[in-house]
């Protein structure tokens, strides 16, 4: 099923593949050094560097994504050093290979098809979103090379391809509690407002989950605003809907259009409570919105005082680095990473990766990667059969906003 969706996306550019074959190459192809025999502290590292497995990482560096993209930057570079210093991939580094997707479907698409054609990575971390996603990962699936998603929530995205997971869980297990939190906040909550970002699939996912929780809940949905993420004016959609006098504001949106909108709609008088989406799930929020993001709540999937060894070494390594506690997208990058290297090792112990081809690798560490459970910063993972991610435990946060309205964190409310 999955590998349908691919063929019938990618009729026509079969020639990749050829390519692909071409470039194939033993790993170990790459391991000259040029130092034959030498032992010295150099000559090692220099060994090592050139002989360590690329993982290509395609995250929005640029563009008014790159605020989402920087926090997942943040969080594989944590976890390079991290299992490196373990000795990576029983004995042997990783390196991590880095292409700016920007913030559009041409971007991720050059950077994937670098990533696999030039940099020749044995897997990919990304794209930053998943409008981006549903245009890139096909290239991946046709040139089998695993993909895991660190931050693409939309519905459908593991089943793009059979090379295609994800660690970021979806907006249909996670949105939803937003609103339950809401409604504990304010028991009266009747009349319901929702916007979304109408350019944008996860938005436009997500708001679908959004929408039906509110009616499951027997809530009053009043009216539906639409809007594009490249919007700085909101002026029509936010007076629409105040005329109407909602109790709840829900919005679907990325950091810098939905960080606006939430200053604009108190601008215009609006007091009651407003849950934003995943996509308003990072500190850099704060410098767009300020004093006006205080009270914004915004679900979870990733608490930093979740009590394993994992998550301790992951947020302490974390907060020294970048002096504030970790936001979701870099936890999920991390994880994604950690799937990366628990399977390689895993994969390496039943068939040594360094005997096979590029190709062979890449394919037999996607299916390794589908088989395991993992103990994350996220919690225990594993994954469904198509790619999805399992993950048990969710949470809610309100962004809590210090007076001078620069300032902010995120505060954990109590869900159960
Ligand atoms: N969660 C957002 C997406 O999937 C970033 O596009």
């Amino acid at each position: 099923m999955k590998n349908a969706i691919a063929l019938r996306l990618f009729v026509g550019i079969a020639h990749q593949t050829a390519l692909l074959f071409i470039c194939s190459i033993l790993l170990t192809g790459c391991s000259q050094s040029g130092s034959t025999g030498a032992n010295s502290a150099n000559n090692r590292t220099a060994k090592s560097a050139v002989n360590a497995i690329p993982i290509g990482i395609a995250f929005a560096q640029t563009s008014n994504v790159a605020l989402l993209g920087q926090e997942g930057t943040d969080g594989v570079k944590i976890a390079e050093k991290y299992f490196n210093d373990q000795g990576g991939i029983n004995g042997r580094p990783i390196k991590l290979v880095y292409q700016d997707t920007g913030g559009d479907e041409v971007g991720a698409i050059n950077a994937f098809q670098t990533l696999i054609n030039k940099d020749k990575v044995v897997a990919i971390v990304g794209p930053t979103l998943s409008q981006q996603a549903f245009s890139a990962d096909p290239i991946a699936e046709h040139n089998q090379v695993p993909v895991i998603a660190a931050s693409n929530t939309a519905k459908g995205i593991p089943e793009i391809g059979d090379y295609v997971a994800r660690v970021s869980s979806s907006v249909a297990i996670v949105a939803p509690y937003s609103v339950k939190a809401a409604l504990k906040q304010n028991s009266q909550i009747k009349r319901v407002a929702v916007f979304y970002a109408q350019n944008d699939a996860f938005n436009k996912s997500e708001t679908e989950i959004f929408q039906k929780t509110v009616k499951d809940l027997g809530l009053n949905l009043v009216t539906v605003q639409k809007f594009q993420t490249t919007d700085t004016d909101f002026q029509a959609q936010a007076s629409g809907a105040i005329n109407l006098k909602p109790d709840l504001v829900i919005i679907s949106g990325l950091a810098v259009d939905g960080g606006n909108l939430v200053k604009q709609l108190r601008e215009l008088g609006y007091k009651g409570i407003i849950i934003g989406g995943n996509g308003f799930n990072t500190s850099h929020i704060f410098s767009v919105c300020r004093a006006f993001c205080d009270g914004v709540i915004i679900a979870q999937a990733y608490s930093p005082v979740y009590p394993s060894k994992i998550n301790t070494a992951f947020r302490k390594a974390y907060v020294e680095q970048y002096r504030r506690e970790p936001p979701q997208v870099s936890a999920q990058a991390f994880t994604a990473l950690q799937v990366y290297i628990e399977a390689l090792r895993s994969l390496d112990k039943k068939s040594k990766i360094n005997k096979l081809l590029l190709p062979q690798l890449r394919t037999q560490l996607n299916q390794e990667l589908l088989k395991g459970k993992y103990q994350t910063p996220l919690g225990e993972i594993a994954f469904t059969p198509v790619g999805d991610v399992i993950q048990k435990e969710f949470y809610v946060a309100q962004l809590k906003m210090e007076a001078n309205g620069v300032n902010g964190k995120f505060s954990f409310l109590s869900v159960k």
